[in-house]
């Protein structure tokens, strides 16, 4: 079941959305070489506590961090780790936090120092699919229309879309109906209707769209080794079109 939110409810989820968005500002500018992204999973326990938020991933499925901290090749979900991050890794944060009992989702690929033309490309094409697509996201329109939009920038770049891993509704829990490939047809799925929240979130591929997951059962990994970069939004749908709940400035 869907569930829509009423436009206080909204107004209810953009705290949530703020502390996302908020602790995506602050990383940046911490993000360079021979910081970790343990030191990352440790400002943002750190952060979200100082900001009366809870760390919704920590516990979720057995997941033990607060942060999702996926670098190169890495798609989604790798763990924090004590290895410093070194000049031109790319790596994208995730997180997701829980405040006044509702939930925000951000994830975002950030450069570590001077990267590589391929890097930066794929990052600025990744971030255009999430915006084109967020465009998309207006009442009436379907599923289809939104995911069109991004598969085909990603596409017509060379890039692929992985479909193995799904974008969501977002409310009082992390994954609410519906979700999603990033991959669509125009026309064809669920039509977006007034009061919807959910995350935009594709993760794109330099290389095949194929992913295989580590023996610790989390980290996924594009299958040929090639670059992944993700930026991911909690989106609500209103009458007014799309609101950026996770904005920031990045
Ligand atoms: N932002 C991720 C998502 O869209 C968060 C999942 S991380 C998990 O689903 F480890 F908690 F599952
Ligand atoms: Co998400």
């Amino acid at each position: 079941m869907i569930t829509l939110k009423s436009k206080a409810e909204i107004e209810q989820m953009r705290k949530a959305g703020r502390i996302v968005a908020a602790f995506h500002q602050a990383i940046a500018g911490m993000i360079r070489p021979g910081v970790s992204t343990l030191d990352i999973e440790l400002f943002a326990v750190r952060f979200l506590k100082d900001n009366n938020a809870r760390a919704y991933t920590v516990g979720y499925n057995g997941y033990p961090y607060a942060t999702c901290a996926s670098v190169n090749d890495v798609i989604a979900h790798g763990f924090p780790s004590p290895k410093p991050l070194k000049e031109g890794d790319i790596v994208t944060i995730d997180i997701v936090a829980e405040a006044d009992g509702w939930i925000g989702d951000s994830a975002w690929s950030y450069a570590v120092g001077e990267v590589s033309k391929e890097a930066r490309d794929l990052m600025r094409v990744t971030k255009e699919c999430l915006y084109l697509g967020i465009e998309k996201a207006v009442v009436g329109n379907r599923i289809g229309d939104v995911m069109h939009a991004v598969q085909s920038h990603a596409e017509r770049n060379g890039y692929s879309v992985v479909r193995d891993l799904l974008g969501h509704g977002v409310g009082r829990e992390m994954h609410e109906e519906p979700n999603y490939p990033h991959v669509g047809k125009p026309g064809k799925g669920f039509r977006l209707k007034e009061g919807m929240v959910m995350t935009i979130e594709p993760m794109i591929n330099a290389g095949k769209a194929f992913m295989t997951v580590d023996a610790d059962g989390w980290t996924a990994r594009t299958a040929d080794g090639s670059l992944s970069a993700q930026y991911e939004h909690t989106i609500a749908i209103t009458a007014d079109g799309p609101i950026i709940l996770t904005e920031q400035k990045n």
